[in-house]
């Protein structure tokens, strides 16, 4: 297949929800069309004792929620579909933040008896900073719902984004018929009690025919055919261009726990959402098509296998294609390795990899020189932009229970910190070590980790920093005077970049006044 060909085939997106909509379900079924799951169930089943492989972490499976972000990749019809999951968690939005520069097209799930909530409009403001394509499931159909026409207007009005209903309801809880789909003219019935496997599905074609009343009832077949009367007049009709602009979602009606309406859902994916598309750099934009290899890593995760203490680099392939033994450029360092090891995720299962393309997310192995926003290329190519560090907002000291372990408790951290969930400041003045998250519940997870991971027992004590900006200056002399005046309140971060602590917010006001040749940015962009 040649390259053209090869990327047509791709479709890379994530799921978005507020948690407990039913992503994690939505997952497994998607996994299950796939056939990248026998049955569905081996996902996350809280009932059941079995966890998804990237709830590796026994404090995320207390918690219910994923820490980490794991790819799946899989077959669909004839596309090869990646599945980024995006950790469901509030505390980890930058991270969330930065595996959706790595998607081309999100589906958003609802949970369609709540409607639209809190979490979903945060992400969907992330997804609107590059206009990426959203398809939208209203899951849960086979409880009763909020009125679906009321849904689509929730949708639009808060999340400013027209809705074209793919697929309509008939009923819903107990009374849960099945969908009616506008564009095929077919209404699709609905069994319960079928949701761990593909069902055969009863299909009857055409509104008007008289098997739809047989099949549903008189009088929900009658229902529909009003209601739908009513939604094509107040609803928009499906609009490629809008949708691939952000401004317009097509919208399907299912149940992911009973496995009906997912298979609607993913064909619309493959259908219509973007193939892979090519992304910035400094020096313009790279398409997916160039012939050359080039990708970013958007996201470090380390000891995803305990037993190896290794660190994975996920590289999102923006163009050309990946060939096992290939050398790459690593443009920050300048650079160039050989590659051998890359790995590809089936299903959470890796394997190593002989080819891969635009589109797909490949593993690199990391001992140290890889980090988050790193640019790879065959050739000399530019930096890709737009995936930033943010400054985080919540300072502690850490200290450990045994003093001996103080290199391993560094170490510890800065391969922590790698990952991008949390900072570690390293103040020029003095020994302490300081954790800063954008979140709280990351320090309870750096604890938890430093102790599974790096057998390191550490607690955190109160320390007075309000907040810290990362220092930059085009003027060597004038850094070097900042460096040696304000000493007391620089650090080095896990990059050994330089870092200013402000204990409250009136300090570093003053000193962004009395040093205007230096740069304080909120955000670092590797
Ligand atoms: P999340 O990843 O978005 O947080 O949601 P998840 O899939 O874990 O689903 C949250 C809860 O909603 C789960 O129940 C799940 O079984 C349920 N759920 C998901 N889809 C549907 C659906 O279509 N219909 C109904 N009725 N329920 C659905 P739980 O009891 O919290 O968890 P579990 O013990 O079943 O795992």
């Amino acid at each position: 297949m040649s390259l053209p060909q090869e990327i047509a085939k791709r479709r890379t997106f994530a799921i978005i929800s507020h948690p407990d909509a039913g992503k994690t379900t939505i997952t497994e079924k998607v996994l299950l069309f796939g056939r990248a799951l026998q049955t569905a169930g081996t996902v996350k089943g809280k009932k059941s004792g079995q966890h998804a492989k990237s709830d590796w972490m026994e404090m995320e499976k207390e918690r219910g929620i994923s820490v980490t972000t794991s790819v799946m990749q899989f077959p669909y019809q004839e596309h090869l579909v990646n599945l980024l999951d995006t950790p469901g968690h509030e505390d980890f939005s930058e991270d969330t933040y930065r595996t959706l520069t790595a998607v081309d097209s999100c589906v958003m799930v609802i949970d369609a008896a709540k409607g639209v909530e809190a979490r979903t409009r945060k992400l969907m403001d992330v997804t609107r900073l590059r206009d990426t394509p959203i398809l939208t499931f209203m899951n849960k159909l086979d409880r009763d719902i909020r009125d679906p026409m009321e849904l689509l207007d929730e949708v639009e009005t808060e999340l400013d984004i027209l809705c074209a209903p793919v697929t309509w309801p008939i009923g819903s809880g107990k009374n849960f018929k099945g969908v009616y789909h506008i564009h095929r003219d077919e209404t699709i019935l609905y069994q319960s009690g079928q949701g761990h496997t593909i069902q055969d599905v009863r299909i009857v074609k055409g509104l008007d025919n008289p098997e739809l009343d047989k099949a549903v009832g008189e009088a929900y077949a009658s229902e529909l055919r009003d209601e739908l009367e009513l939604v094509m007049g107040a609803s928009n009709e499906f609009d490629k261009e809008l949708f691939l602009t952000g401004q317009l979602t097509p919208v399907f009606f299912g149940t992911a726990l009973g496995n009906f309406g997912v298979d609607h859902m993913l064909d619309g994916l493959v259908d219509w959402a973007p193939q892979p598309q090519g992304r910035e750099t400094e020096d313009g934009r790279i398409e997916a098509d160039n012939d050359g290899f080039s990708g970013f890593v958007f996201k470090i995760q380390a000891n995803m296998d305990p037993r190896h203490r290794d660190r994975i680099a996920f590289c999102r392939i923006v163009s050309g294609k990946y060939e096992k033994g290939m050398k790459m450029h690593h443009a920050r360092i300048g650079k160039d390795i050989r590659i051998s090891d890359a790995l590809t995720f089936l299903a959470g299962d890796r394997e190593l990899l002989e080819e891969a393309y635009a589109g797909d997310i490949i593993g690199l192995h990391n001992h140290g020189t890889i980090r988050i926003g790193d640019t790879f290329t065959s050739g000399q190519g530019s930096r890709f932009t737009g995936i930033p560090n943010f400054a985080p907002e919540l300072f502690k000291r850490i200290r450990l229970r045994d003093p001996l372990k103080q290199k391993q408790l560094l170490k510890g951290l800065i391969q922590l910190s790698e990952e991008g969930a949390v900072q570690v400041f390293r103040p020029l003045a003095n020994n302490d070590l300081i954790v800063g998250a954008v979140g709280v519940l990351q320090f309870d997870v750096v604890v938890a980790r430093l102790k599974a991971e790096y057998n390191v027992d550490a607690l955190y004590e109160h320390i007075n920093v309000n907040t810290a900006r990362w220092v930059y200056s085009d003027d060597e002399r004038k850094l070097d005077e900042f460096r040696r005046k304000a000493e007391v309140n620089l650090a080095l971060d896990g990059g050994d970049n330089l870092t200013y602590i402000a204990p409250t917010a009136v300090n570093l006001q003053l000193a962004q006044e009395r040093y205007p040749d230096i740069q304080f940015t909120h955000t670092r962009e590797h």
